[in-house]
């Protein structure tokens, strides 16, 4: 009878509940006991919030947004911040403390859900000795090794939807809305709703902007008789000849945010140049919040089940991958070596620019 953990690390997604849901029945399904972590890698340091996940308590979580485990992003045990004797805070390697807490609980394997940072933290924790299964989930889709994370699919149906909602107030106004969507260094979703959204203008990390540019498109799309607009502007999104400013987790939107925002910068110069009428809006936590799209609920479970067939095969230090159609392991340090961004080439770029998107370059 195996005993095995999951835990939910790094930033929510929609989806998390369903892996969690997937994970508990396939596991009871087999006779085995299933032990869920509260907040990401924190909860095998201080365990005493360990919960026993049985199918009554996982019971049509799959649809509900949010993990019912809790999750945290400065949850690395490799570097936990600590008070030392002076109270000052320190980061500290807390690792060995997971596990022997693993070991001491009879913990045959782990299920971890998170991004890069979670399951490289994992990766870590296999090479001491800990078997973990990885399962991918980023709202961004920047996870090397699967073709898509879930989380993704809802963040892009939200985006989408708030785009299609500023066409009718942008047109009333004959004003330029710039909406600012989440990706941290990737432009995924702002390239995937702002072409399902009709966007005029889309501006990702993977290619520099021009602001003249943009302003010539738009003043061209005003002779035509256009005279609203609609530009998506990814967190991570830089000027030519700019820094990267986007690093981390959180860090693209708050360092945009000492800057004023991304969108903020692109909507005031646009109105300096141009003269018109424009307004930003970060849409922000929206895109991570609620339930899951059926897409990623299908995913998420699909991943949580094929977690358990890898741990009953005793693949460890591996994740589970979307290779369409199937799902397969991927060795996590293969998976981490890779930062998945935008092609600049790719299809869905080239779409864009068929349907007369400008991407300010
Ligand atoms: O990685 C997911 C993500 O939502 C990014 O798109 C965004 O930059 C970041 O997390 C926001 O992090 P936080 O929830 O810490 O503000």
């Amino acid at each position: 009878r195996l005993r095995i953990c999951i835990n939910t690390g790094g930033g929510d997604a929609p989806g998390l509940n369903a892996v969690i849901e997937a994970v508990t029945m396939a596991a009871c399904n087999r006779g085995w006991d299933v032990y869920g972590i509260k907040c990401g890698y924190t909860g095998l340091l201080n365990t005493e919030d360990i919960i026993h996940l049985t199918p009554d308590k996982v019971d049509g979580i799959a649809s509900t947004g949010g993990t019912i485990l809790g999750t945290t992003n400065k949850g690395n045990p490799f570097m936990m911040p600590v008070p030392n004797a002076a109270g000052e805070m320190e980061q500290r390697d807390l690792s060995d403390r997971v596990v022997e807490n693993f070991r001491r609980l009879r913990f045959d394997a782990l299920v971890a859900v998170g991004g890069d940072g979670s399951l490289e933290i994992a990766h870590r924790l296999s090479q001491k000795g800990i078997p973990v299964v990885g399962v991918p989930k980023t709202i961004d889709n920047d996870m090397g090794g699967t073709v898509i994370s879930f989380g993704f699919d809802t963040a892009v149906s939200i985006a989408t939807e708030a785009i299609d909602r500023l066409h009718s107030t942008a047109k009333s106004h004959d004003r330029i809305m710039v909406v600012e969507l989440m990706g941290r260094n990737a432009g995924f979703i702002a390239l995937n709703s702002g072409i399902s959204g009709n966007a005029d203008v889309i501006l990702i990390p993977e290619i520099p902007f021009d602001i003249e540019k943009i302003c010539d498109h738009l003043m061209d799309n005003e002779l035509r008789g256009h005279r609203y607009a609609i530009v998506v502007v990814a967190e991570g999104a830089v000027p030519k000849g700019g820094d990267v400013i986007a690093k981390g987790s959180g860090e693209a939107g708050r360092q945009h945010l000492l800057l004023g925002g991304v969108a903020d910068y692109v909507a005031k110069e646009i109105s300096r140049r141009t003269g018109k009428d424009s307004r930003s809006l970060v849409l922000g936590h929206l895109q991570r919040g609620g339930s899951p799209s059926t897409f990623d609920r299908l995913l998420s479970l699909r991943f949580g089940a094929a977690a358990v067939r890898a741990i009953e095969a005793g693949t460890f230090n591996h994740m589970v991958a979307l290779r369409s159609p199937d799902i397969v392991m991927v060795p996590l340090g293969e998976a981490l070596g890779v930062q998945k961004r935008v092609l600049v080439d790719g299809d869905t770029v080239l779409t864009g620019r068929d349907l007369g998107i400008c991407f300010g370059d």
